[in-house]
Parts: C-alpha cells; structure tokens; sequence
C-alpha cells in the first residue's frame, strides 16, 4: 500500500518525504488555505520542489490538486484542469463525484490529463469514476467513522467491485480523511492501494505503549550488564 500526504505545506512535504518516503501527495482547498500561500503559488513552490528531487512523472510521485469547488458544470471544470495539469506532469486533478465532475473527468482522462474523484462516500459512487478511466478515486473515511460509520466494508466493497470489473489497480483507491493508525490498517487489510493523510497520523504510525516499555526494559539491562 501507498503512503500519500494529505497536505500543501512544502515543509511537511519535504519532512514526510525525508522521513517517512512517502509516494506522493493530495490536496484540497482547505489544505491550500492552510499553507497560507496563494492557490497558484502553492502548486508551484510543490511543483519545484519535485523538479529540484527529480521526482517528474505522475507515475513517480503524483500530486492532486483540487479545482474550484464552486464549479458545478464540465466546462469550466476541464478549462481549469488544463491550466493546472499544464503546471507540473506530476499533477493529477481532483473532482468532486458530482454528475459535472465525472463528465470532465471522462474528458480529461482521454486527453491523457490524470485525475482523482473525491468525495466519495459509498461504494455506488466509485464505480463511474473507474469505468471511465480515472486514475485515482478517493472515499473518504474519517468524516464517515466520526459519525458512527464504520467503514471497513464500504473500502472492501470498492475493492471487491473493481476485482470484479477488471478495475483493480487501474482505478487506484486513496482512502482519504485518515485520523488514526487504526484506520490505515484496516484500509490496508480491505486492499486499498493508498492511504493519504497528514503528518501526525504517520508519527503516530509506529508508536505502541509497549515499544516505548520495550526500550526501557532493554535500556535498564543493558546497563546492568558487566562491561557496558
Ligand atoms: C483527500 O484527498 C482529502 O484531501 C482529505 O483527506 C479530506 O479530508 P480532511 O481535509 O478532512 O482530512
């Protein structure tokens, strides 16, 4: 499974990279305000990042950046996705799954311009995106779950239909909205292809009450042992 971070601050970009490897990054409006840069200056301080790690290809390190979400019609929807995909080759372009945002998904992936459907929030609603070649879907889980939902199903579900269809891997699933370890490992046992979320969540990642009781079991040992 893929690590994405969910994140527009360069300097999480590059720490989760250094870090932790990670394979790629998504973004949204939200996440674009919180970088407190310009929408058009933070895609392309990302975009120059990746040229300066020789990181170019979508295949190597794919990028999503959101557009306008008050558009509702294709139009205006794949004049915008142009002018970002124009930017980096790294960037994919995110859709909302509404009847507009999978029409200029459609079109935009027949140009060869790559995207990611977001704001899915069922199984039904992953199925069009994948019959019309989108790169990446993404259900969202974290606002599911804080409402009670548990969402395992739903991700193995996607799973199931695209195994079904020939979809798999294809039409790759970036679980979205993570908040905790929990969740990334049930993502990972439903056969997602990615988690995306940000970088606390990969801190938390490898943090167990045990290993930090482990390391003080071993340290009180070993300095009870002759010669150290
Ligand atoms: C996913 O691609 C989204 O950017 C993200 O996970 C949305 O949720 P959040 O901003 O509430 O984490």
């Amino acid at each position: 499974m893929k690590f994405f971070l969910d994140s527009a601050k360069l300097d999480e970009i590059k720490e989760a990279y250094n870090t932790f490897g990670i394979d790629g990054v998504t973004t949204n409006p939200r996440h674009i305000m919180l970088s407190g840069k310009p929408f058009l200056t933070a895609i392309t301080d990302i975009a120059e990042w990746i040229k300066e790690e020789g990181l170019e290809g979508v295949d190597r390190f794919p990028v999503s950046v959101e557009i306008n979400p008050h558009f509702t019609k294709a139009d205006d929807m794949v004049k915008m996705a142009r002018e970002i995909a124009a930017i980096s080759p790294n960037f994919v372009i995110k859709i909302p799954c509404i009847e507009g945002g999978i029409e200029a998904a459609r079109i935009l992936e027949k140009e060869g311009i790559r995207t990611n459907v977001t704001l899915i929030f069922s199984a039904s609603n992953a199925i069009l995106p994948a019959k019309n070649g989108s790169l990446f879907v993404s259900p969202f889980i974290g606002w599911k779950e804080a409402n009670g939902e548990d969402c395992k199903q739903y991700i193995k579900d996607i799973v199931d239909i695209y195994k079904n269809y020939g979809f798999y891997g294809k039409t790759q699933i970036i679980c979205a909205a993570i908040r905790t370890p929990k969740q990334i490992a049930d993502c990972a046992v439903a056969g997602a292809d990615i988690v995306t979320t940000g970088l606390a969540v990969y801190k938390d990642l490898m943090k167990h009450a045990y290993t930090t009781q482990g390391i003080g079991t071993f340290c009180e040992a070993w300095d009870n042992t002759e010669g150290n």
